[in-house]
């Protein structure tokens, strides 16, 4: 298939696919490069957008001949990077999407550069991502031994440490017979917990009606130690196995967190396996008083799945799984076929490797641009931004209490602040449905991006704070503009 245009790699000396021109490719960087710093200078300005432009349509042409680099890197600019998420605006406050570094953008430059393979092997990128795991493990407090591996994100982290789990609590053999001549698991989280966890447990073949949700105790809002341990013995009784208990810190949808030392003792005295999902929650340790303390205990976890694109601000996608005795890890995963064999020296040296620790082969340097972000910043810094969304989510709920069209639907606990119209102030008007209306509108006008969900059969409004952009004034704007639009 021949192209009547010359293409990037036409008349290339190597006749590689590398440019014909690296200077002209250098030009067409740089411009490339400066455009995609003006759009984070310009974060302020630049909202979420319809999607809409020549380059998104789903039918477009085959790619059969290829397109000079200069005009692509040009229609990138025009067509491409206007329609992004909107997370890197200072009112994005939907789902949980964190917000993206400076730093990120230079760092993901070089993994291009390097394209790593971190499965394994002995090069530079492993050891920055055996770095991050080692800081992690220190931030979080686990003890020696303690490993892991960074992921796409907690839900994969969440199989991989349930996987870690399994092996533990049912021997090795698991891995090769399935769960056909094993008793039923069980695992058990608060209401609320998240659906990732019922995923794992169908991925992994053990069904997601095994997950015990159990109830939260009133005043605390943690999982009910009373209740968890009458369905417990109710399990045991019906010959189930508990696969592990799981402690949120940092619920979803409201930033709702067990009472993780309680949580651990009694894994302790009943033998079972601790997993904290803390997705976004589990960095509250960086943040100052009263925040700071709400995951204690998260250093008595056999295994925590967290996010750095989240409330870490980092790039997606990044994620890690922690696991108290990294040994449970390996035996969930080891597996080397002879031609991965490893070797005392040489690029085939080095240990552990990251393909031994979990189900991918094959595995991105996600590691750098969290290395990077922590070095450009360090944890102080992200302590800092992590209390003032904090305090932005409580001002958030002080001026809905003040709104007279507003009313909090859960007492502000972290960064998540869901709240909804009155009533009285929805008249005949169908109230779910105008939350829904409001929320699509301020999104649509640019004004800023919520979500919602619901709360005790109720939509409200959701505003999950992961934002290092966002500052007093955007929330004040925020609950403003939601007033006028009910009226
Ligand atoms: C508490 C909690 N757990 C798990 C997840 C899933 O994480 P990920 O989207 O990184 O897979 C989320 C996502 O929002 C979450 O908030």
């Amino acid at each position: 298939m021949n192209s009547a245009e010359p293409t990037e790699s036409d008349n290339n000396p190597n006749n590689s696919l590398d440019p014909a021109d690296w200077s002209a490719y250098r030009d067409t960087a740089h411009r490339l490069l400066d455009a995609c710093i003006d759009r984070l200078e310009s974060a302020r300005d630049l909202p979420w957008r319809e999607p809409e432009s020549p380059a998104l349509q789903s039918e477009q042409p085959l790619p059969v001949s290829g397109t000079d680099l200069a005009s692509l890197s040009q229609q990138l600019i025009d067509e491409v990077m206007p329609f992004a998420t909107g997370n890197t605006h200072p009112r994005f406050f939907g789902w949980v999407h964190g917000t993206g570094l400076a730093s990120g953008l230079l760092a993901e430059m070089v993994t291009a550069t390097m394209n790593s393979n971190c499965g394994g092997r002995d090069h530079g990128a492993v050891y920055i991502e055996r770095c991050v795991i080692n800081w992690c493990c220190r931030v979080f407090g686990l003890p020696e031994g303690a490993g892991g591996i960074l992921t796409s994100g907690t839900s994969l982290a969440t199989v991989l440490a349930l996987s870690a789990a399994r092996v533990k609590t049912l021997g090795p053999n698991v891995r090769k017979q399935g769960l056909r001549a094993q008793p039923q698991l069980v695992a058990y989280a608060a209401a609320g917990a998240h659906h990732c966890l019922e995923k794992a447990l169908a991925v992994m073949g053990i069904g997601s009606d095994a997950m015990r949700l159990i109830a939260t105790d009133g005043p605390s809002g943690s999982l009910d130690l009373a209740a968890l341990s009458r369905e417990l013995d109710r399990d045991r009784a019906n010959g189930c196995v508990p696969l592990c208990v799981v402690g949120t810190a940092g619920s979803v949808n409201t930033g709702r967190y067990d009472a993780l030392d309680q949580l651990a003792d009694f894994c302790q005295q009943e033998n079972i396996w601790l997993h904290i999902d803390g997705a976004f929650g589990a960095w509250s340790v960086l943040a100052d008083s009263p925040w700071s303390s709400l995951a204690r205990g998260i250093d008595q976890a056999d295994s925590i799945a967290c996010d750095f694109h989240k409330w870490m601000y980092v790039q997606y996608d990044a994620g890690a799984v922690l696991v108290r005795d990294a040994e449970h890890l390996r035996a969930a995963f080891e597996d080397r076929p002879a031609y991965l064999e490893g070797n005392d020296v040489g690029l085939a040296g080095g240990s552990p490797w990251f393909c031994d620790q979990g189900i991918e082969l094959s595995r991105g340097f996600r590691a750098l641009k969290v290395w990077t972000a922590l070095k450009t910043h360090g944890l102080e810094e992200f302590g800092r931004k992590i209390t003032d969304n904090c305090e932005q989510a409580a001002l958030m709920g002080r001026l809905v209490e003040a709104a007279e069209d507003l009313e909090l639907a859960t007492p502000v606990m972290s960064n998540v602040c869901c709240f909804r119209i009155t009533k009285k102030a929805a008249g005949t008007r169908d109230i779910d449905e105008l939350h829904r209306v409001i929320t699509a509108r301020l999104q649509l006008d640019g004004v800023a991006a919520l979500s919602t969900t619901t709360i005790d059969g109720r939509t409200t409004f959701r505003a999950a704070i992961v934002n290092h952009r966002t500052c007093a004034e955007d929330i004040d704007l925020t609950v403003a503009s939601i007033c006028n639009q009910i009226n």
